[in-house]
């Protein structure tokens, strides 16, 4: 969409000549403004319309001055001369043309919308503005369009920069668990198989994408502590010793002791570290109960117990599918959170597919 076609004017009205007062006030505004009478005819346009409409369609007398506003939506043209009107052009002329019939009947009191408009160089962005204002005697409008170019580039560059640093989380979480499972070769995998199925349970549990990603990343080095557990205890073939099992249960702090001074954009930290607590406070290290366990937490801690009883351990063989479901069943709503087991129950019943994490 782009201004008029101002190739037939009619004479000036009284309404353009009054409107020549307000002429210092919008040539000051950087928008390009039209000033409209009660019948969308244009009264008066500002020095940065002329500007634009000397730049993008050539020099034209009186910039639309006397023509009906809503009639040259109603044909306007693409937003380079010479260019096609486009349906993107005519769907948002029509729009623009509803909200200014709204504005003039009084029916809304400012419309705005924004809207692409690209040159051949570069894409635009503009917000137009429609806003009614008092006038002896008569309405008038204003209609103001806005550059938003440099606003959405940089929205564009925010995006994109986003983009880019949750790549480089993944990348550096990705490293993290590959060394973690370098030094534990019993579990290799372990914590893949946890994040896919966290990813499951998530999105039937209706999680958005963002708070997805973070999970999976915490699922993902969630026993990052194990990295300070000697690697003849972590692969030991036999019953472990108290001692020994204090070691093991040390993991999820020191996992938090490694991640908390990161400053990733989820509770990665807290989901490390609290991947064993239980929801009746049996759990460890703090013995933390319901709520206090972040859900990120109670949906890893499902995902890691069915996971655990499911494969092979140096200590044991791999135990059947049932037997992990009824350890979940039986600790429902006591050890495990009720909606994350329902969660799982239905995503074991639904067919997997394989999944890219
Ligand atoms: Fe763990």
């Amino acid at each position: 969409m782009n201004g008029p076609d101002l190739s037939t004017r009619p004479a000036l009205s009284r309404a353009c000549l009054e409107a020549r007062a307000f002429q210092p006030i919008i040539d000051a505004l950087t928008a390009h403004v039209a000033l409209l009478d009660g019948d969308a005819t244009i009264v008066g346009v500002n020095a940065a319309w002329m500007r634009y409409a000397d730049a993008n369609q050539g020099h034209q007398a009186d910039y639309g001055i006397g023509l009906n506003y809503l009639a040259l939506l109603e044909g306007v043209q693409g937003c380079v001369p010479g260019d096609a009107k486009s349906e993107e052009d005519t769907l948002i002329a029509r729009q623009v043309a509803q909200g200014l019939r709204e504005v003039l009947s009084g029916r809304r009191e400012k419309f705005q919308l924004e809207y692409p408009c690209p040159s051949p160089t570069e894409s635009r962005w503009f917000l137009v503005t429609i806003t009614p204002f008092p006038h002896p005697g008569q309405l008038r409008v204003v209609v103001a369009h806005e550059d938003l170019t440099a606003l959405k580039q940089a929205q564009e560059t925010t995006l994109r920069q986003t983009a880019q640093l949750a790549g480089a989380f993944s990348s550096t979480v990705d490293a993290i668990a590959l060394f973690v499972e370098k030094r534990d070769p019993y579990t290799a995998g372990h914590q893949h198989q946890v994040a896919v199925l966290c990813e499951r349970i998530a999105r039937r549990m209706g999680l958005d994408a963002a708070r997805r990603h973070g999970l999976v990343l915490g699922a993902k080095i969630h026993d990052i502590g194990k990295i300070a557990i000697p690697a003849d205890i972590l692969g030991k073939p036999g019953r472990l010793s108290p001692p020994e099992l204090e070691i093991i249960r040390s993991h999820p702090e020191t996992g938090y002791d490694i991640l908390r001074g990161i400053d990733f954009p989820w509770p990665i930290a807290d989901m490390v570290y609290q991947h064993h607590e239980r929801l009746d406070g049996s759990g460890y290290p703090q013995g933390l109960q319901g709520d206090a366990i972040c859900l990120e937490a109670r949906i890893i801690a499902v995902a890691d117990v069915y996971d655990a009883i499911t494969s092979h351990r140096p200590y044991r063989p791999a135990r059947p599918m049932e037997t992990g479901l009824c350890e979940l069943m039986n600790g429902r709503g006591r050890l495990y959170d009720s909606e994350v087991v329902e969660a799982f129950i239905a995503v074991m019943q639904t067919p997997e597919k394989a999944q890219q994490l």
